[in-house]
């Protein structure tokens, strides 16, 4: 029996795609192999690798001046990545920092060349985006980053920042959760294991003329001009999990595609949060109209009880509510393959365990 999952990341993927992947594992499209046990140059992997690609490019209207890159290493290594790829140590760049996430990207950074925080929500306890008009911008700097979509704080950007310098956003929780304007973005990443697939990829989407400027040292696998030269397969793909994403693209397109999912996730949303607002027993400590679709943080009105609601709520098939170990009490994603349906049995529960309680 499948429960509802509303793990952070690794995260609940679509069933169908599941099923897909089952039913072909052993014998793929009739080759009496599994897809991980052919070469990734063969002409049949190249062949899932370019739809793959052309279906991602189709979903966001990926412009054609845009390479998208399929790299490894997760969001993690792009953090080492971008300033390796954008940058000269005597370069300047800001930073917004807005949660963990941010904090983590900023700390990679200040390796490689000079970090300015052009905002910090940190005084806020991070609930809130600080508004663009007190941003401190670098003139000159080589980039601006932020976070879209901090995963544990549950804070997310209701404005794409207007910069001069090119706007680098680590999207790893909100990519594909709704239409973007990708023409917006001089670098867009994002580790899949949220709404793309698998963990072990992860998605760079950037702008060709940012290509090539990479600092002498860059190892050859975190270099975007040589990964884009060579069709991502400088080395051996995480083939699965390309694999997998594609698969994920199709289910994706096949909903509808971001927009359809943006109408879901504003719905799925919404729903929680009304049901924590209007509970008196629950509580969102952020800012309304920077409330993330994907990440709903939340504590109970009494702390004590936190044990006992998980514990309930897994007896309910309601699974992985815990908080982020960092922030603790709990936190439902709701990303993609999470339905309205399992949405609406978390509020249910919520609600009953909160008169039963409160
Ligand atoms: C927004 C964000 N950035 C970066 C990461 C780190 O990703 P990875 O573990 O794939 O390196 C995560 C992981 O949850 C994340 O949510």
């Amino acid at each position: 029996m499948r429960v509802f999952n509303f793990a952070p990341g690794p995260a609940a993927l679509p069933l169908e795609v599941l099923e897909q992947a089952r039913d072909e594992l052993t014998d793929w499209r009739g080759s009496g192999m599994s897809v991980m046990e052919i070469s990734h140059r063969s002409k049949a992997f190249v062949a899932v690798a370019t739809e793959a690609e052309a279906d991602l490019r189709e979903l966001l209207s990926i412009p054609d001046e845009y390479k998208v890159l399929f790299m490894q290493g997760g969001a993690t290594a792009q953090f080492a990545a971008i300033p390796l790829n954008l940058t000269q140590p005597d370069s300047s760049v800001d930073y917004v920092n807005t949660g963990s996430w941010s904090v983590k990207a900023c700390g990679e950074a200040r390796r490689y060349c000079k970090v300015n925080v052009a905002a910090d929500a940190a005084a806020s306890n991070y609930t809130s985006v600080p508004p663009p008009s007190r941003w401190q911008l670098t003139p000159g700097a080589a980039y601006l980053h932020y976070t879209p979509n901090e995963t544990i704080g549950g804070v997310e950007f209701p404005f794409v920042p207007q910069v001069d310098a090119p706007l680098v956003a680590d999207m790893s929780s909100t990519i594909l959760s709704r239409p973007i304007n990708v023409s917006r973005f001089g670098v867009i990443y994002a580790g899949a294991q949220k709404n793309i697939g698998p963990s072990g990829l992860c998605v760079v989407i950037v702008r060709q003329d940012l290509l090539g400027r990479a600092r002498a040292g860059t190892p050859s696998v975190w270099n975007f001009k040589a990964m884009a030269d060579d069709g991502s397969m400088l080395n051996t793909p995480p083939t699965f999990a390309w694999y997998f994403a594609g698969l994920v693209f199709k289910w994706l397109k096949r909903q509808g595609g971001v927009a359809a999912m943006g109408e879901r996730n504003r719905a799925k949303a919404e729903l929680l949060y009304r049901t924590i607002d209007g509970s008196g027993f629950y509580r969102n400590p952020v800012e309304p109209a920077c409330r993330s679709w994907m990440n709903v943080p939340f504590v109970l009105a009494d702390g004590a009880l936190d044990q006992t609601f998980l514990t309930e709520a897994n007896q309910a098939g309601l699974t992985n509510l815990a908080g982020h170990r960092s922030v603790g009490g709990m936190r439902a994603s709701l990303y993609n393959a999470t339905s309205i349906d399992a949405v609406r049995a978390l509020s249910e529960f919520m609600l009953e365990f909160a008169r039963r309680h409160g």
